[in-house]
């Protein structure tokens, strides 16, 4: 019999989750339909709910749902409570368990598509908002040394400062940098957590801050972003958009609703020679 899943956003048409499960669920012989969903703003819950009661076995979960998701599921995972957000949930005995695991895609991605372990490495996190507090915890779980910089600086602040009441990472050097203080220094990871791509509008950053080597990571995907353009300007060696990450997070979902890991590399292949 097939399981159903979906993703509730909006917009939606434009994602490419229904493809990747699509290329998941034939690769591992698993019988799954995923379609995409759009909610009226005002819908979620109740889209949510009409699922349920179909019988689906879960759903993810996209902008701009994530919050109200995490605060709608009966119960929720480390990473979600962490991340205070949920893009995962699953229905199972009469629950709605939310989970997240945009974190943990961008991780993978970094560490097993470009090789780069992160634990000695200098890594900057750009941003603030919703998509960067979702990547810090799991960051900071392989990372020993994070810089954290913001447009508004205060919320860098008050990031770093939410890290420190973490006993698990208590030997993590976590720092907010105003652009001031990143003069002068480089780093080896540069992750583009921030909404500026969506306008396509410049990021304040100093030119000489790409370390020999740099991996410099845009999580948006599907267009080459000014950060993107502004890296290989000023040396980064390899630049990447985040069509990974969205290929990890969707096989770590996959993982938890069917319990099979699947391949990532040749849907990540498959995807790129689309675009
Ligand atoms: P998201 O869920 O995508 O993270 P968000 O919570 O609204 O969205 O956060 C947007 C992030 O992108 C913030 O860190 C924001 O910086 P501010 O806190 O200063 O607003 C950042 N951002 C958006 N546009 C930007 C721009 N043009 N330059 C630099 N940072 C930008």
């Amino acid at each position: 019999m097939t399981d159903h899943y979906a993703v509730i956003g909006n917009p939606i048409a434009h994602s490419k989750s229904p493809q990747i499960h699509a290329m998941f669920a034939k690769q591992t012989g698993q019988d799954i339909s995923y379609e995409a969903i759009l909610a009226p703003l005002d819908g979620f819950a109740a889209t949510v709910e009409r699922l349920r009661k179909e019988g689906y076995k879960g759903c993810n979960v996209t902008v701009p749902f994530k919050l109200e998701a995490f605060h709608f599921a009966s119960a929720l995972s480390n990473r979600a409570i962490d991340a205070e957000a949920v893009n995962t949930l699953i229905f199972r005995d009469g629950k709605i368990i939310g989970d997240n695991t945009d974190g943990a895609g961008l991780v993978r991605d970094i560490q097993q598509s470009f090789g780069i372990a992160l634990n000695n490495k200098r890594v900057l996190l750009v941003g603030a908002g919703g998509a960067a507090h979702g990547v810090l915890h799991p960051l900071l779980d392989v990372t020993s040394k994070l810089v954290i910089y913001n447009r508004s600086p205060e919320k860098a602040v008050s990031m770093a400062q939410s890290v420190r009441q973490h006993e698990k990472f208590r030997l993590v050097s976590v720092k907010a940098s105003e652009f001031g203080e990143l003069e002068g220094q480089q780093f080896d990871v540069i992750i583009n957590a921030t909404s500026a791509g969506l306008t396509n509008s410049e990021i304040p950053l100093p030119p000489t801050i790409f370390a020999p080597g740099a991996l410099a990571y845009d999580m948006m995907y599907g267009r080459e972003t000014s950060f993107m353009a502004f890296a290989r300007a000023n040396g980064a060696a390899v630049v990447s958009d985040g069509l990974g990450m969205l290929v990890m997070q969707a096989a770590e979902t996959f993982f938890l609703w069917r319990g099979v890991r699947p391949e990532t590399a040749p849907v990540i292949a498959a995807l790129r020679a689309q675009q």
